[in-house]
């Protein structure tokens, strides 16, 4: 389990470890007259809001998808995943509040193609959040060093972590075939898990707390299953 200090110092080593390749300071950042405490950090977050929205967004399309396809267990999947994102993107937007930002509405459009291509796409995006993403975004952090904006990002990279492990780990019984692969997986029982403080997403019933952000299990919440959107 890791403690809060874990999380910051491994933010911390984050920043210094990974170069930033497209560091894009917005308007505000280094601006002297910007009223905000952390103008750079809310930012930064402000745009990692609006990617998790679009991450939560897609898995409710991908989700009506495989729905729609008779695939009900990577239904189930993308439904827990939906909701992980969604807890990232309220913990952003908590964080925006406090740091005295609002957020504009902002229209989210969402590409769905079929349950196969959504899962290699799925894969792709969580290992870009692993890899790039969040990297990124945690050495433009740094800088202005908020606490809980370090703490809120690792709960994210690494809920991602556990999402790229879970898609990986259905690809793995595929081979180079779809359809033996959506078999198997809908010949299984699962049951998933997120946590409403963090996002961690688990196959089965937790008995210890959270691994990422190390809550009580009492705030794990037991995932119900998707139904077809006719509205
Ligand atoms: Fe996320
Ligand atoms: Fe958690």
């Amino acid at each position: 389990m890791i403690s809060r200090r874990q999380l910051l110092r491994f933010a911390a080593l984050f920043s210094l470890g990974y170069p930033v390749l497209n560091l894009k300071r917005s308007a505000s950042a280094g601006n002297k007259s910007d009223p905000r405490p952390y103008p750079l950090t809310a930012d930064i977050i402000t745009d990692a809001y609006w990617a998790e929205m679009r991450a939560s967004r897609h898995y409710d399309g991908y989700c009506q998808k495989a729905l729609l396809e008779d695939f009900p267990n990577i239904a189930y999947l993308f439904s827990a995943f939906s909701i992980s994102e969604k807890t990232h993107a309220v913990n952003y937007q908590r964080l925006l509040f406090s740091l005295g930002s609002s957020l504009e509405p902002t229209e989210i459009s969402v590409m769905v193609a079929n349950t196969k291509a959504n899962l290699n796409l799925a894969a792709i995006k969580e290992l870009e959040k692993i890899n790039t993403y969040y990297p990124e975004v945690l050495k433009k952090i740094s800088s202005e060093s908020h606490d809980q904006t370090a703490v809120y990002c690792m709960y994210s990279w690494k809920s991602h972590q556990q999402h790229e492990r879970m898609i990986h780990d259905i690809k793995r019984y595929s081979g180079i075939f779809f359809r033996p692969l959506a078999k198997k997986i809908e010949s299984m029982n699962p049951n998933y898990y997120v946590c409403e403080i963090c996002g961690s997403t688990i196959d089965e019933k937790p008995t210890i707390p959270c691994l990422i952000c190390n809550h009580p299990l009492v705030h794990y919440k037991k995932i119900q299953r998707p139904v077809l959107d006719l509205s």
